[in-house]
């Protein structure tokens, strides 16, 4: 691995805990004004001091975050599709290297389909992706989109986030299941998970203490933090867990005693 590539993931995958927490703030680019990114200024800005990067389209970067701030950008670049769509598995590459560039992404991110109708294509996306990233040095972050009638256990998600460090991905993003550590240890690359719908904020704690302890680096979480009743308290308690190995009960005392600034 190169010198640019390992320095962007360092910015990442914090070296001093071999952890990071990314925030997930992409949604919007197939399901719109997803409740609590109405406005992503207002919902990034006070989370901000607390992510380890963002993880968001070029469009909301450009209108809803000050260029001023020092956060590594992991810019997704696939979509074309919509929650209202034919299929959401047809996803194209929306974003060029270029521009990536132009935007100084420490990483760029796509999503990854097996099992659907247009997996051949999302894979071909991702491995087209990382060639052109390769050049430049920049990770790529594959995300295992999972469609309606995907089950999400450990054998599918083995399976997709596998063939995803197969094709190259420096780092996998996917789903907490049953038997998460067998998804860990047969994925070459790191692994973050992404939170899923929001649930109570206990059990979104109590998901992220389990995938640290099965062997994620991370987290990339979007809906059980900005659609807290107090996101500045839920990201300083998945931090708590990521970085510092705090039990989900205790960083739940840390989300309570923190100040609701929402
Ligand atoms: C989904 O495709 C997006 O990449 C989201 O960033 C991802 O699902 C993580 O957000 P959440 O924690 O809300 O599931």
């Amino acid at each position: 691995m190169d010198w640019g590539m390992k320095n962007r993931l360092s910015r990442i995958i914090k070296p001093e805990t071999g952890k990071t927490v990314m925030l997930a703030v992409d949604h919007g680019y197939f399901l719109g004004p997803t409740s609590g990114l109405e406005k992503p200024s207002k919902t990034v800005e006070p989370l901000l001091p607390y992510a380890d990067s963002l993880m968001l389209t070029r469009g909301v970067l450009r209108t809803s975050v000050n260029a001023n701030v020092n956060v590594p950008i992991v810019l997704r670049v696939s979509g074309g599709n919509s929650i209202v769509g034919e299929d959401l598995s047809n996803e194209a590459i929306t974003v060029s290297i270029k521009d990536a560039i132009r935007l100084n992404a420490a990483a760029v991110a796509v999503s990854i389909y097996v099992g659907s109708k247009y997996e051949h294509q999302t894979l071909k996306n991702l491995a087209d992706l990382i060639d052109q990233a390769e050049d430049y040095g920049i990770p790529v972050l594959a995300v295992t989109a999972v469609g309606k009638e995907m089950a999400r256990d450990a054998r599918y998600l083995s399976l997709a986030c596998r063939i995803a460090a197969e094709l190259g991905a420096h780092f996998v993003k996917t789903y907490y299941c049953e038997d998460f550590k067998a998804v860990v240890e047969s994925c070459p690359v790191p692994v973050v998970i992404a939170g899923g719908k929001k649930v109570s904020e206990m059990d979104a704690l109590k998901l992220a203490d389990n995938a640290i302890s099965e062997g994620a680096v991370g987290v990339d979480m979007g809906r059980n933090i900005f659609q807290s009743t107090n996101p500045v308290g839920m990201i300083k308690a998945v931090r708590a867990i990521v970085h510092d190995n705090v039990p989900a009960a205790k960083a739940y005392d840390i989300f309570k005693s923190s100040k609701n600034k929402k």
